[in-house]
């Protein structure tokens, strides 16, 4: 079988390594970066530190506004689709690239395969909530997470090729956590130990394009009873020196780049809870034990919320500020995102769609 996948972002490297090298004992992959991220801490540190192969085809896009980024994308997808010939597309997530991948490989022959089908925020400002809608209806192979994913899919119509096979991040974080835990000495680099800091990531376009949110933000995050470290995101660090709050930002929190995976899967690990607006980083905190602030109005990760391992805080400075002084963890947690064996799965059922 011959599989073309489609990456472009952060967390699609993540996704994609943990198939890949299930994928790659027995079936030829075509990897298609399409450079929606370019940034070596948000792309290349990826590729070198997962043993991800280099892209057979890397399509430069980079950034611009979604209508022409989206657009460049296809037209170039679709020009390595018809190359290529694959049997099967691989498309992961919620972003522009995904986006990208659905419209050029439903219009062909392969099969189109969508790697966390069945996500909703029911929040259609955001975009990648008009991703995941697009992409679940534009594919034939659909992947969701959990259950519930799979019902939202079956509430919209779509019950054929649905397989409930867990998350993808999963299998990933279980091979993480113990080599992170060996090789990583970021802690030791900056100075914490295990419980005494809080860990942040902001990057969402609703919290980073709209200067009242991101200052309550910044307020919330700076009255932390403990440090908080927030490796930064290049749209985030932009922001922050436009709306003149990043000189601010440096002195009160610790501000460093964007880490690698493991870097960052030892500091998700080590912290006491984590302040996110990210979707991956949500779900990687259920899988470590960390408690998650999520700073948003809504999450597609539900089940995070319903265990209370997650509590949705909004832009509220005084709310992010009221949680990050809880000091306490549920004493339960269930385990709806699957058992580590996603991308196993995937690889067998594209292997018997392929063979049909
Ligand atoms: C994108 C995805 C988002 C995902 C996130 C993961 C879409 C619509 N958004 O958001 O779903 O959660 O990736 O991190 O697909 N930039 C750089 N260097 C880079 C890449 C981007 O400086 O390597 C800056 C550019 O100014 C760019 C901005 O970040 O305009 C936003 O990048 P973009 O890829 O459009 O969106 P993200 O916010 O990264
Ligand atoms: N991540 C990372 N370094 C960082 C921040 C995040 O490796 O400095 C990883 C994190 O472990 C997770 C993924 O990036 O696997 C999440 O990506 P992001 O938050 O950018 O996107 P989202 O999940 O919101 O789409």
């Amino acid at each position: 079988m011959r599989v073309l996948t489609v990456v472009g972002a952060r967390p699609q490297f993540i996704k994609a390594f943990a198939v890949s090298r299930v994928l790659r004992d027995r079936h030829d992959e075509i990897l298609v970066h399409t450079g929606q991220h370019y940034d070596k801490e948000l792309s290349e540190i990826f590729f070198e530190e997962l043993g991800i192969p280099e892209p057979d085809f890397n399509l430069g896009i980079g950034s611009d506004t979604h209508g022409r980024q989206t657009g460049s994308m296809l037209m170039e997808i679709e020009h390595v689709l018809e190359t290529e010939e694959p049997d099967a597309v691989l498309l992961y997530g919620d972003t522009n690239s995904t986006l990208a991948g659905a419209i050029a490989s439903s219009k062909l022959d392969p099969v189109v395969a969508h790697v966390e089908a069945g996500l909703r925020s029911y929040n259609r400002e955001m975009p990648e909530e008009i991703n995941r809608i697009l992409t679940d209806h534009a594919s034939n192979l659909l992947f969701p997470p959990s259950d519930s994913a799979a019902e939202t899919l079956a509430s919209e119509g779509i019950t054929e090729g649905v397989h409930v096979v867990g998350d993808v991040m999963y299998d990933s974080i279980l091979w993480a956590r113990e080599v992170a835990q060996e090789e990583s000495t970021v802690l030791d680099d900056l100075g914490y130990e295990e419980d005494d800091f809080i860990l942040s990531t902001v990057h969402r376009a609703g919290n980073t394009d709209n200067r009242t949110n991101l200052t309550e933000i910044l307020d919330g995050l700076t009255n932390s009873p403990l440090p908080v470290v927030l490796p930064v995101h290049p749209r985030t660090e932009q922001r922050l020196r436009e709306y003149d709050l990043w000189k601010r930002a440096r002195a009160e929190l610790e501000v460093i780049n964007p880490v690698g995976y493991l870097d960052f899967v030892r500091l998700l690990d080590g912290a006491q809870r984590v302040a996110t607006d990210s979707g991956g980083v949500q779900k990687e905190a259920f899988f470590l034990d960390t408690p998650c602030v999520t700073m948003r109005e809504e999450t597609e990760w539900v089940e995070t919320v319903a265990s209370g391992w997650n509590v949705l805080v909004g832009a509220d400075n005084e709310v992010i500020e009221q949680e990050l002084q809880i000091n306490s963890r549920p004493e339960e947690k269930p385990a709806p995102y699957g058992d580590g064996t996603a991308a196993k799965q995937i690889v067998e059922v594209l292997a018997e769609r392929a063979a049909e």
